[in-house]
């Protein structure tokens, strides 16, 4: 029973991290500042690298908040199938043009899939903001993870761009520049959307998202309890403290906090005193 037990916790432990992490909704906040990317629909890019005689196309089909749609491509038919899978953010095609010769897919990369997704953002130095989402490793017996970094850069809104393709390291960097990354349209919860009910609508639906999400790690951590005891219980016949799983790590939290406040409290102290010593002089 316990043998089977311990599976379960484990697939139930990471689908509560893959719920949470799966949290993704386009929204970006960074230092008190969000940014919606809702409005930023598929999109895709093309670049030409000349390789005599022949050229070689880059073309990425990306959509930073949601798997790419398949398009109604051209692709000749018998390459119709090594289109990226479903649940892709970003697909990378490079197709190899020939005079006189029929067009050949030549590499399929999915740069950012859902299974892998792992958002990540920063502010770059001149006040962009850059979006990375990972994707599997390709081909897959290599180590490579893929990745697409889009820069949003405040502005006109025009097409995106490649900047460059890592491909030593998978990372596909693109620009973009958009108005969702303007200062200006920044947190500006009243007067992008009308709020329902006198106020705080956008307030009204972060709140809930962390509301889930609070919700989540408390029904994560009750359940981490409910099947640790269960598995004590079971395994080692255990009745009360001794149900608690790993109850040694939290039967030291107490004391790790009180060293915590401890240390942050006579750090307080020494300073005063440095203070109370330098009025006195
Ligand atoms: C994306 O790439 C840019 C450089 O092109 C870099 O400054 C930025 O840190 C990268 N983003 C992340 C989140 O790593």
């Amino acid at each position: 029973m316990s043998r089977r037990l311990l599976p379960s916790v484990v697939l139930f432990a990471s689908l509560c991290a893959t719920t949470l992490a799966a949290e993704w909704d386009c929204h970006v906040t960074l230092s008190l500042h969000d940014y919606d990317l809702t409005s930023l629909g598929q999109e895709t890019v093309e670049r030409t690298r000349e390789n005599p005689p022949s050229q070689m196309v880059d073309r990425v089909t990306f959509d930073l908040c949601k798997p790419i749609q398949e398009e109604s491509s051209d692709l000749p038919t018998s390459d119709k199938a090594c289109q990226c899978p479903p649940g892709t953010y970003a697909c990378l095609t490079t197709t190899n043009k020939k005079a006189g010769a029929d067009d050949r897919i030549v590499a399929v990369v999915p740069l950012a899939t859902s299974s892998s997704l792992d958002p990540a953002f920063s502010r770059t130095n001149d006040d962009a903001l850059s979006v990375v989402l990972h994707g599997p490793p390709w081909p897959t017996s290599s180590t490579t993870s893929q990745a697409l970094n889009v820069t949003l850069i405040c502005g006109e809104n025009e097409k995106p761009v490649i900047a460059k393709h890592e491909s030593d390291n998978g990372v596909m960097h693109i620009n973009w520049r958009n108005k969702v990354a303007c200062p200006e349209s920044r947190n500006p919860p009243e007067n992008t959307t009308p709020p329902p009910s006198g106020g705080d609508g956008q307030q009204g639906s972060t709140g809930s998202g962390i509301g889930w999400f609070f919700f989540l790690l408390f029904f994560c951590f009750t359940t981490y309890f409910v099947l640790g005891a269960y598995y004590n219980y079971n395994n080692y016949g255990a009745s009360g403290w001794d149900l608690v799983p790993h109850r040694d790590f939290w039967r030291d939290v107490p004391y790790l906090f009180r060293d915590l406040f401890a240390s942050i409290f006579s750090n307080r102290r020494s300073y005063s005193g440095a203070r109370g010593g330098y009025v006195s002089v």
